[in-house]
């Protein structure tokens, strides 16, 4: 997607070799006008497939997730990273490690809201190592409910992330795929579709 790519290129930063700032516009401070693009260039791209959710795991998901979900007229689930006290019965739970973070969490979400006839979609910010997408599959799968795909915005090419979900029979949807970082450096795989 042009437009990220280039906001990726005006307003971004390389912080060395794995980690891309991106927290003006997409993960801190964030673009609503650029979320409502990226929800219709997912909307389009998913479209007549069936869908009937979309899912995202807080935080940095819930705006392109949010956008995407309004663009196809369909409800959204925000996997939580703990339980909270209102949300402590008929959970699926699954542990995720992020490499990136250096942390564990338990990805959580309500029995309540997703079923076996749910065809799912996965929107999140980053795909990097996979496992938060990982995780994500692992509680839909506990619900019976079948996924459609992943839509990231920023896929950084050489994490092994792709390859693990493809593996899995995940189709993945990256407007932008990012094939080396360093310092101050942003190179991107180049893609037909711009
Ligand atoms: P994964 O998301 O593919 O599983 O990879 P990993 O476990 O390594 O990273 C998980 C967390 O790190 C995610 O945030 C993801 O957004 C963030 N992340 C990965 N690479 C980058 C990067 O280059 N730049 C930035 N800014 N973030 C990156 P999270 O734990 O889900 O937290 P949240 O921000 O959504 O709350």
């Amino acid at each position: 997607m042009k437009l990220l790519k280039e906001k990726i290129l005006s307003e971004g930063k390389a912080l060395n070799e794995n980690i891309l700032k991106v927290d003006g516009f997409i993960n801190h401070l964030v673009d609503p006008a650029l979320m409502a693009k990226i929800g219709e260039e997912f909307g389009t791209y998913f479209a007549n497939q069936g869908i009937t959710k979309i899912v995202t795991v807080e935080s940095s998901g819930i705006a392109p997730a949010l956008m995407t979900a309004h663009a196809m007229n369909l409800p959204m689930i925000i996997l939580k990273k703990e339980p909270s006290k209102t949300l402590n019965q008929n959970l699926y739970q699954t542990v995720v490690t992020s490499y990136t973070k250096g942390i564990s969490y338990e990805l959580t979400m309500s029995q309540n809201y997703i079923s076996p006839d749910d065809h799912v979609l996965i929107i999140d910010d980053f795909l990097a190592n996979g496992e938060t997408a990982t995780g994500a599959i692992r509680l839909i799968r506990k619900a019976h409910a079948t996924i459609a795909g992943l839509g990231v915005l920023i896929e950084k090419s050489f994490q092994p992330g792709r390859e693990k979900l493809e593996k899995q029979g995940i189709p993945i949807y990256a407007l932008v795929r990012i094939s080396k970082l360093a310092e101050n450096v942003i190179e991107f795989l180049s893609e037909e579709n711009e």
